[in-house]
C-alpha cells in the first residue's frame, strides 16, 4: 500500500513537473537590489590571536545586505579560497528558487575555487531582521551578516525609532574552525569556542579584549530599534541591557504583540527586534553594558563566557574618562535558567491583526512525530574514536543519522526523482516507542541509521511536525531550524508529546511564527506549516555540531498544479558536483 502511494506520488511529481515548464512573467516590476560577495581569507586578531578568518569582502561579520519588501535579491558570490562554499538566505522563503536557498547537497553543488554563482531571489511578504551565512561545513562560524527588510507599510509599534543598532552575536576560536570540525568527527563534543562577540567584538571580560568592544553612542530620551542575531555556531544565548527593558516587537522577520522583558532567549539562527528606549541616568561614565551569555542545557562542556558591549549615552555628563564603567548586568539570567527561557519563550505571539494575520493551519492533513536525539555510534574500524566508551557521537532524527548525498536533492528531484536513490522515505513515527525523555541513557543501544531518507508531502499539505527530544547521553533545547517555510509554533512541553492529550491545548489563534524553534530541553515543540513552497528543503539542528552528526533531515515539496505553483527551472550558473 505505502509503495503504491509513493509510486503515485512520483508520477505526479513528474507529471508537474512536465506542466510547469512555462514561466509567468510577473506583472509588477520591483526593485531590483545587487550585491557582490568575495568569500577570502583575511588576517584578524581578536584575543591577542591573529589568525586568517574566512570573511565575505573581508568583513567580519560580514556586509549586511539591506532590501525593502518585494525587491528582487541578486548576490554574485565569488570564491576566492581553495575550498568549496555556499552561502544561505537564513529565514526567507524563497518561493519557487530553491535554487537560491544554499545548503550544500540539499539545493545546490557547492560553489568550488574560483567559482562564481549568483544567488537570485524575491523578498516577498517578509519584513525585519534575518540573516545570511555559509551553509557549507562550519564557515559560518565567521561567514555571517544580517539581512534587513524594510517594510512596506509604517512599523505597526510605537513610539518612533531613532536609530538602529543591529546585534550580532557570533563565536571566536583562537584555532582554526576547520581543525576544531574535523577534530569534533570521530570524537566527543568539539572544543568550545574562546570568546562571544557582539558584532565580532568580545569585550573587555575577556583576556586582551579591551580595545575589541562594541560601544554605541545613544542619545538619552530616544528610542532605538535593536536589530539582534544569534550567529553563534554551538550556543543559545541571554541577552539583557543594564537597566533598560527590551520591548519585543519581531522575531524572524513577523511581527509579534509586544512586551517588555528584562532579557530574552535568542537560539543560533533566530534574530529578535527589540526596541530600548534610553531614559535611564547614567552614572559618570555615560556607559550601560549590555551581555551576551549562554543558555546551557547541555551537561557537555560549553563555552560559559560572557561577551559585553556598552551603550554610551551623550551628553555634558558622560565625558569622564576616569570613571570605569561598571561590567555587571543584574538583569542577565543565569546560564541554566530554564524557567526563564520558558516563561520568555511562551509570551511570544504572532501580532494577528486583518494587516497582518496569523495564517496558523487551524487544521492539518499529516503529523509527522520525531524524535531529536544525540546518539552513540558504534565507532569505524581503523579509527579511534573520542566520544563515550570508545564510541562516537551522533545525531538523528527519528534514529535516522542524515549524511550528505554527493549530489543536490533538489536537482536529483528536479531532473529524475526516480532515477536516484532519492526516493527512499524518511519515517514518520519514531521507529521504537519508549519512555523518550526518561531512558537510562547507558543502558539503551544508541546507534542509528546513516542515509538521507526524504519526506514527501503533496503541495499544499497542511503539515505538523511535532520534534521530540530524548534524553540519550543527555537531553538538551535544541533550535530546529526549517528552510523554505515559516511555521507557527502551536504547543510546546516538557516530557514525552501526547498525541490525544496535547493538541486541545494547541494555540490555534495567534502562535509564534518563525523559521527556528527552540525545542525545550527535555520536552517537545509542535510545529505547523502550509507546504506550499515547491522544492527540496532542508530540516536541521541549528548547533552546529548537531547537524555534523545528522540531526537533520530533507522534505520534498513538488509542484502545485498551478504554473505559478511550479519550482522554476535551475539557473544557468547552478554549479554541479
Ligand atoms: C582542542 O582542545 C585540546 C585540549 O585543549 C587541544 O589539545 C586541541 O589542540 C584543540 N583542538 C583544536 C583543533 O584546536
Ligand atoms: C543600574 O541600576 C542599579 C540599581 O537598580 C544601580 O545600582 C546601578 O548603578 C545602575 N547602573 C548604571 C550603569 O547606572
Ligand atoms: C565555566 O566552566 C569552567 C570549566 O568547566 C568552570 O571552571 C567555571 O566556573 C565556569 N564559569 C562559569 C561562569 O560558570
Ligand atoms: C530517469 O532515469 C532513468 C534511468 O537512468 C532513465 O531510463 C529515464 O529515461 C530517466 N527519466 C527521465 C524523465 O529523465
Ligand atoms: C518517563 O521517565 C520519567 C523519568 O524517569 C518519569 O518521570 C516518567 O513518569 C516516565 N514516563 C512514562 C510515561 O513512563
Ligand atoms: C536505531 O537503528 C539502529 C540500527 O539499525 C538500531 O540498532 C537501534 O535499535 C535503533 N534505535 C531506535 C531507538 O530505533
Ligand atoms: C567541492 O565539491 C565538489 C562537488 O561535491 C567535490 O567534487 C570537490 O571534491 C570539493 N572540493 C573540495 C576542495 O573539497
Amino acid at each position: 500500500m505505502e509503495s503504491t502511494n509513493q509510486h503515485c506520488m512520483i508520477l505526479l511529481v513528474l507529471v508537474l513537473i512536465l506542466a510547469c515548464n512555462v514561466i509567468t512573467a510577473s506583472s509588477a516590476s520591483p526593485a531590483s537590489k545587487r550585491f557582490h560577495f568575495n568569500v577570502e581569507w583575511k588576517q584578524v586578531t581578536r584575543l591577542c590571536h591573529t589568525k586568517s578568518l574566512l570573511t565575505v569582502n573581508g568583513e567580519y561579520p560580514g556586509p549586511t545586505i539591506a532590501v525593502h519588501e518585494g525587491d528582487n535579491v541578486e548576490v554574485k558570490v565569488t570564491n576566492r579560497i581553495a575550498k568549496n562554499t555556499t552561502i544561505h538566505w537564513h529565514g526567507i522563503r524563497q518561493y519557487r528558487t530553491a535554487w537560491a536557498d544554499g545548503p550544500a547537497y540539499i539545493t545546490q553543488c557547492p560553489i568550488r575555487g574560483g567559482h562564481t554563482y549568483t544567488y537570485k531571489f524575491n523578498v516577498v511578504d517578509q519584513r525585519g531582521t534575518l540573516l545570511w551565512h555559509a551553509h557549507f561545513s562550519w564557515q559560518r562560524a565567521s561567514v555571517h551578516g544580517a539581512f534587513i527588510i524594510y517594510p512596506h507599510l509604517p512599523y505597526p509599534f510605537t513610539p518612533k525609532i531613532q536609530a538602529e543598532i543591529p546585534i550580532i552575536f557570533g563565536e571566536w576560536w583562537n584555532a582554526d574552525v576547520d581543525a576544531v570540525e574535523g577534530q569534533m568527527m570521530y570524537g566527543g563534543g568539539p572544543n568550545s569556542s574562546n570568546a562571544y562577540t557582539i558584532n565580532g567584538l568580545p569585550g573587555p571580560l575577556y583576556p586582551c579584549s579591551a580595545k575589541d568592544t562594541f560601544v554605541r553612542a545613544v542619545e538619552p530620551g530616544k528610542t532605538y530599534m535593536l536589530r539582534i542575531i544569534n550567529a553563534a555556531l554551538i550556543d543559545e544565548l541571554f541577552f539583557a541591557v543594564a537597566n533598560h527593558t527590551l520591548k519585543v516587537v519581531e522575531i524572524d522577520a513577523v511581527y509579534t504583540k509586544p512586551f517588555s522583558t528584562l532579557a530574552i532567549m535568542i537560539a543560533p539562527g533566530q534574530t529578535t527586534n527589540v526596541l530600548l528606549t534610553t531614559n535611564q541616568a547614567p552614572d559618570a561614565s555615560g556607559m550601560f553594558p549590555m551581555a551576551a551569555a549562554p543558555y546551557l542545557t547541555s551537561v557537555f562542556p560549553f563555552d560559559n563566557s560572557t561577551t559585553l558591549g556598552f551603550l554610551k549615552y551623550k551628553g555634558p555628563k558622560s565625558s569622564d574618562k576616569n570613571t570605569k564603567p561598571s561590567v555587571v548586568v543584574p538583569n542577565l539570567p543565569k546560564m541554566t535558567d530554564t524557567p526563564f527561557a520558558t516563561k520568555f519563550l511562551n509570551k511570544l505571539r504572532s501580532l494577528a491583526t486583518p494587516q497582518y494575520p496569523c495564517r496558523v493551519p487551524k487544521a492539518i492533513d499529516r503529523r509527522v512525530i520525531t524524535t531529536i536525539s544525540l546518539n552513540l555510534q558504534d565507532c569505524p574500524q581503523n579509527q579511534t574514536c573520542k566520544g563515550y566508551a570508545g564510541k562516537r557521537f551522533y545525531a538523528s532524527m527519528n534514529n535516522q543519522s542524515f549524511v550528505r548525498p554527493l549530489m543536490s536533492i533538489l536537482e536529483g528531484h528536479y531532473k529524475n526523482f526516480t532515477a536516484s536513490q532519492l526516493t527512499s522515505t524518511f519515517p514518520e513515527r519514531p521507529p521504537k516507542e519508549y519512555n523518550f525523555t526518561g531512558v537510562d541513557p547507558l543502558t539503551e543501544n544508541m546507534n542509528t541509521e546513516f542515509g538521507h531518507k526524504l519526506l514527501v508531502v503533496p503541495f499544499g499539505t497542511n503539515l505538523e511536525i511535532v520534534l521530540q527530544d530524548t534524553s540519550f547521553l543527555n537531553p538538551e533545547n535544541h533550535p530546529i531550524h526549517v528552510h523554505g517555510h515559516n511555521f507557527f509554533i502551536v504547543a510546546r512541553g516538557f516530557g514525552n508529546y501526547d498525541a490525544n492529550v496535547d493538541p486541545a491545548s494547541y494555540n490555534l489563534v495567534d502562535p509564534p511564527e518563525r523559521n527556528t524553534v527552540a525545542v525545550p530541553v527535555g520536552g517537545w515543540a509542535a510545529i505547523r506549516l502550509k507546504a506550499d513552497n515547491p522544492g527540496a528543503w532542508f530540516i536541521h539542528c541549528h548547533l552546529e555540531q548537531h547537524t555534523t552528526w545528522g540531526l537533520a533531515m530533507a522534505f520534498i515539496v513538488p509542484n502545485g498544479p498551478s504554473p505559478s505553483q511550479c519550482l522554476l527551472p535551475p539557473p544557468d550558473d547552478l554549479p554541479s558536483c
